[in-house]
């Protein structure tokens, strides 16, 4: 923690303590709150809620007619392309086979092997396929010929953590490291540092250059005695950039320490993309120091929310994420993930996915997602107030040394764009999905940037509406003041 850092949290101490001044920042939350409170609960008032179970069943057809008014609504967002990231496919045809191999599975839980084989065959096959899409030779189906072995997980995040656990469970067992330490690029998923918390792994934070690719001279400084894993991103979730995958790894392998390649994003773009002829650098098992990948087939591999895939390179590291349980009154009990009873059915809608869009098809998307994302960064460079950051494939973040761009995003908001607002450096991106390759979506993009940049230009005293929370929230150095706002959304999300 630098001085300033700690400066601040000692302020922020003091601050919370003056009799008085809780309360008032409690006041200004709960303001804050309400002010929020409309766009995140559009349907009080307008739908029957419920804060306990209805004495009598409701109708089956009411429930089924409210639930599809409320698709209706927010399906207008995002069927045409106006979200970043969120949802990767969507067309309907596609949509709807999904929800008819969720119908026939719905009941389908691989906890019980015994029961529903059929989600053991979907879950072992989704995990060779994408073995085998990312160089770990998972055509072979012989255990004892394949060296990457995995599970499906339930996103992105438990991909993540289920690594992270590994690695420290791995270390301490064969190394005795009990202060487990993990290398992560500051552009890094969050999720990294959620493990952290969750599994007491400290974090060694490393910067990144001018164009967001980690830094691999601060990574191999940062090595010690307790590091457990280095980790990269192909590519990184707020400016699309890859993260040197070879030397990272190359240097992880060097020091007998793992290395991940989150692959979340780009795991189902990456591979095709190269195959496409794009410049892809080496990002997964074809390197040698790539002990572990998560790469989530509920983004580009196109199936329903819900499913990832962590791979790891050797059983032996698999074995330390499983849970096994032998003493149990319960029986012999084991999972291979966080979670106990399992929703088989999108195991096999992701099976599905898979199997019906097949190579070619992945090829045919990564090709439109990639010429869309060449459509929005010539358009964002035509900007002169704008500039893109770093040179990305799909993910593109811009910033402005000129206007605020966090206002940018607030009058891109007015006209229905669901974009992400960063930090550190303040910047928008847009995630480039199937959704925006349908005609004309990127060209109005563009459109709706360049008026949007006009807007602010000429009204320098609008604030807007979003633009100070978050211009707030990157600039106030006292962090756990910005948590707590956090927290309180948290908790508004989950007010009925
Ligand atoms: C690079 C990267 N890693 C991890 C994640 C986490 O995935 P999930 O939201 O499925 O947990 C994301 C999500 O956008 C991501 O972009």
């Amino acid at each position: 923690m630098s001085l300033k850092d700690l400066f601040f949290k000692q302020a922020e101490k003091v601050i919370k303590a003056v009799p008085g001044v809780s309360k008032k920042i409690e006041k200004e939350y709960d303001s804050m709150m309400d002010g929020l409170e409309s766009s995140v609960k559009p349907y009080k008032g307008k739908f029957p809620a419920f804060t306990r179970i209805p004495e009598m069943g409701r109708a089956r057809a009411e429930i089924l007619r409210d639930m599809q008014a409320m698709r209706d609504h927010e399906e207008e967002t995002w069927k045409d392309g106006f979200v970043s990231g969120a949802v990767y496919h969507g067309d309907t045809e596609h949509i709807e086979f999904l929800n008819q191999v969720y119908a026939i599975n719905s009941q389908a839980n691989p906890l019980h092997a015994d029961v529903w084989p059929s989600a053991t065959k979907f879950e072992a096959e989704i995990v060779a396929m994408t073995t085998h899409m990312l160089g770990g030779d998972g055509a072979s189906t012989s255990l004892s010929e394949r060296d990457v072995h995995g599970t499906v997980t339930s996103g992105g995040t438990e991909s993540i953590m289920l690594a992270m656990k590994t690695y420290r469970d791995w270390a301490r067992a064969t190394k005795g490291i009990t202060q487990p330490e993990m290398i992560v690029p500051i552009t890094a998923h969050a999720a990294f540092d959620k493990a952290s918390q969750y599994f007491n792994i400290k974090t060694v934070h490393i910067p990144v250059d001018e164009n967001f690719h980690a830094d691999v001279s601060a990574a191999k400084k940062a090595i010690n005695k307790n590091t457990i894993v280095i980790v990269g991103s192909a590519p990184s979730f707020p400016h699309g950039a890859i993260d040197p995958i070879e030397e990272l790894s190359e240097l992880a392998r060097q020091h007998g320490i793992g290395f991940h390649t989150d692959a979340c994003l780009g795991g189902f773009v990456l591979p095709w993309a190269e195959r496409l002829g794009y410049p892809v650098p080496k990002f997964d098992f074809r390197l040698a120091g790539v002990t572990s990948m998560s790469a989530d087939t509920h983004k580009y591999g196109y199936a329903a929310k819900g499913t990832s895939v962590v791979l790891y390179r050797g059983l032996d590291l698999l074995h330390y994420q499983y849970y096994t349980a032998s003493d149990w009154p319960g029986g012999l009990y084991f999972s291979p993930t966080f979670a106990g009873s399992r929703p088989g059915a999108l195991s096999a809608a992701c099976w599905a996915a898979l199997t019906s869009i097949g190579e070619q098809g992945y090829l045919d998307a990564t090709k439109r997602i990639l010429e869309t994302a060449a459509k929005v960064k010539e358009g964002i460079r035509q900007i002169p107030e704008l500039r893109v950051l770093g040179d990305p494939l799909f993910v593109v973040a811009f910033a402005s040394d000129s206007i605020d761009v966090y206002k940018v995003l607030d009058f891109m908001s007015h006209k229905k764009w669901s974009l992400n607002g960063l930090h550190k450096p303040t910047c928008v991106h847009l995630c480039v999905t199937l959704r925006h390759t349908q005609p004309g979506v990127a060209e109005r993009f563009v459109a709706d940037l360049r008026e949007a940049v006009e807007h602010v230009k000429a009204h320098p005293e609008e604030k807007g509406t979003m633009a100070p929370v978050y211009g707030m929230a990157s600039t106030i150095p006292m962090r756990g003041l910005v948590s707590d706002m956090l927290k309180k959304y948290l908790d508004l999300i989950f007010k009925a």
